[in-house]
């Protein structure tokens, strides 16, 4: 059963290759540089070098594989982003259409079922829909927002403010991408599973804006201050760093698109993950911020 990972080097995919080791499972890992695996990895893995945005790489990756695990990692400054996300998914549906891929365990997101309005997320709600049309067995996991994402805010943290376009009063799933991992790779060895399912990926609660702020207030030993912004001025700063347009407006939508809406699927036992923010952000986050 040879199961192939992509962006394995990714904060999700990097644990689901190290859960599907310790399972003893050799996997086909797509990927653009060996040398970024963690350090032992590379003996114990079939590493198939390239990028996923060439299609003739992808389709000979994908060749004879019974599982994969995509995440579309088209990032979320590309020109184009959705098209790119799009483009890039082609060679696996056209594997799952003519067989060559018998079940994808999917990175989706909580948004993705709205399927347009919710910037680079439609792009996922899409390939959604195009797996389903192969009828490939699939498991679309809708992931809530990754405690990761405050890794990209640590200079701001820094100085004391978490700024956000969000309402600051909605709440919204977060979710360690650790978790995450096992649940994908959990999916990925359980051989008996068919069909086509969604199932939300959350941590433990959900969580607004407002009290993310107090949280890290206390990981962090510091004040933390939400400060809100427009979504006008969001596409401002962006605008000024150079970003293209549909760039902005694919990140702008990710958060205005999901204003007022509650996470779906509703919460329960199988979304549920145990990781809290408080014990994300004091691993990961104070140590970065110590001495600053
Ligand atoms: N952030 C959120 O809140 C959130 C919520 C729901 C769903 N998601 C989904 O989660 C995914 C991101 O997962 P993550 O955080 O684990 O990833 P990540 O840590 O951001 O890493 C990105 C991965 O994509 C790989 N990659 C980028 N461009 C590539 C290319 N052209 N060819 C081959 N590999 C490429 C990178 O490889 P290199 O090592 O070569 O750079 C890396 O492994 C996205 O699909 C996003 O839509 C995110």
């Amino acid at each position: 059963m040879t199961i192939v990972v992509t962006t394995p080097t990714g904060h999700v995919g990097s644990r689901v290759v190290r859960l599907l080791l310790q399972a003893g499972v050799r996997p086909r890992l797509l990927l653009r540089d060996p040398a970024r695996l963690e350090e032992g990895t590379q003996p114990l893995v079939d590493a198939v070098t390239g990028d996923l945005t060439d299609p003739e790489y992808v389709r000979a990756g994908l060749k004879g594989a019974r599982t994969v695990f995509w995440a579309d990692p088209t990032p979320h400054t590309s020109a184009d982003p959705i098209e790119t996300s799009l483009r890039t998914a082609a060679p696996l549906f056209d594997a799952a259409q003519r067989g060559d891929v018998e079940r994808v365990v999917f990175l989706s997101s909580v948004g993705a079922e709205l399927r347009h309005g919710v910037g680079h997320i439609d792009a996922l709600g899409q390939i959604e829909e195009g797996l389903n049309s192969t009828g490939v067995d699939v498991t679309h996991l809708r992931c809530g927002y990754f405690f990761t994402n405050l890794l990209s805010e640590v200079d701001s943290l820094a100085d004391g403010v978490l700024a956000t376009s969000a309402d600051p009063h909605q709440v919204m799933a977060w979710v360690d991408p650790r978790d995450i991992a096992e649940v994908v790779a959990a999916r990925l060895l359980n051989d008996d599973w068919a069909g086509q399912h969604v199932q939300g990926v959350y941590g433990p609660e959900n969580l607004t804006f407002a009290r993310v702020a107090e949280i890290l207030t206390d990981v962090l030993d510091r004040p933390i201050r939400l400060q809100t912004v427009s979504d006008d001025e969001v596409r401002a700063g962006m605008r000024e760093a150079g970003l293209p347009d549909d760039a902005i407006e694919g990140i702008v939508g990710m958060i205005a698109g999901g204003r007022g809406r509650t996470p779906q699927p509703p919460r329960d036992l199988l979304s549920t993950t145990p990781t809290t923010l408080a014990a994300w952000a004091y691993e990961h986050l104070r140590p970065l911020l110590r001495n600053r």
